[in-house]
């Protein structure tokens, strides 16, 4: 019997209108264009503004430009997962509160939480639903407000993150495209290097963790640095080798946009030109679980049926992996 594949059938996205540059950033930390552009290469971020406005918010953007794009229905939809490191609240799920809001109502939801790989492990969860047959329409959304946990007086952290969701609808296919491999890990070593410390469990909200500022992301740079370049530039190959691809059997890498030091170092292992890797950490910054699926849908144009795509990110946990797919449209 032929294998049921699940391909990606439609792509949306969502970033807010207020632009953070760094030049307004240099205004508020001891910071310079030049520090930010060399070590990180971001120019500018996006910063959801307004009361009462989450991830759910640009969830819910993202996904209902599907439904434009495509004229499904809400009520269409089998299942929804959300990737996010930001959720509305610790329950209910963002997920939830994303069906509320767009009229999803056949569907079960959840979140899932793999920090910046977060877009990759909820696309592999997705594709076990289809390949076996139990589901026919999947929303994967990433979807997170990082400006709700960045401290703006660090100026380690708060030049990086930006706020962004991407969306993207999973379908079944006979046809040899969508998702043809994908290798994924974890490792708890990494807890300590990238957290938030409180607001959870083992450390509930009180008036001392608040003065602490333990309800910010925590990141020792290097340390993330060093595991993020190996692990993704180990995963970029591994997933090629094991299919027997060479760079130019790769049309796009689609990177996690955390570093453009990072996403060069991958580029290069993989031995792709740079004209082949999907690059918006410039406009964007590092919008965690968001980044792959809003360079997919900015460059959704310029993408063919049947171009080999590599999706890589590595993120707190430490979570890493590479999913391998075919372009279906
Ligand atoms: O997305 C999830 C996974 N995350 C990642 O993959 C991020 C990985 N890490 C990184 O991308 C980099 O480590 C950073 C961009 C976070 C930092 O770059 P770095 O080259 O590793 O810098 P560093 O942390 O080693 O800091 C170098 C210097 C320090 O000063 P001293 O100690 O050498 O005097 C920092 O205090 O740069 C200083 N510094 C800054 N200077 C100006 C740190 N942040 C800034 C800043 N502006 N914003």
């Amino acid at each position: 019997m032929t294998k049921i594949r699940a391909v990606i059938t439609a792509v949306g996205g969502f970033v807010p209108d207020y632009v953070l540059t760094n030049e307004e950033l240099c205004k508020i930390v001891d910071t310079t264009d030049e520090w930010i552009m060399t070590r990180v290469g971001i120019k500018e971020r996006r910063i959801l503004k307004g009361d009462q406005k989450g991830s759910s918010e640009m969830g819910a953007e993202a996904v209902n430009q599907i439904f434009e794009k495509t004229g499904i229905k809400p009520e269409d939809i089998d299942l929804l997962i959300c990737a996010t490191t930001t959720p509305d609240h610790i329950f209910p799920a963002t997920g939830n509160i994303i069906c509320d809001k767009l009229g999803i109502k056949n569907a079960h939801s959840y979140d899932l939480n793999a920090g910046c790989s977060g877009f990759l492990f909820a696309l592999d969860a997705a594709t076990q639903y289809i390949e076996a047959g139990n589901k026919k329409k999947i929303i994967v959304v990433g979807a997170d407000k990082m400006s709700s946990i960045t401290d703006y007086t660090d100026r380690t952290t708060c030049v990086l993150f930006g706020d962004a969701a991407g969306a993207v609808l999973l379908e079944p296919t006979y046809e040899n495209f969508g998702i043809i491999d994908s290798m994924l890990f974890t490792d708890g070593v990494g807890r300590k290097y990238l957290n938030m410390k409180a607001g959870g469990s083992v450390m509930p909200p009180s008036h001392e963790t608040i003065d602490q500022k333990l309800h910010y992301v925590f990141q020792d740079g290097k340390h993330v640095f060093k595991y993020a370049v190996t692990s993704m530039a180990d995963v970029s190959a591994d997933i090629m080798s094991r299919n027997n691809l060479t760079g130019d059997d790769v049309a796009w890498l689609v990177p996690h946009q955390a570093n453009l030091r990072i996403i060069d170092a991958v580029a290069e292992r993989m031995g792709l030109d740079k004209s082949k890797v999907m690059i918006n950490i410039h406009r964007y910054g590092n919008t965690t679980s968001a980044t792959i699926p809003t360079c997919l849908w900015e460059w959704e144009k310029q993408l063919k049926k049947g171009d080999n795509i590599i999706l890589s990110a590595f993120g707190a946990g430490f979570t890493w992996g590479a999913i391998y797919l075919k372009w279906g449209y």
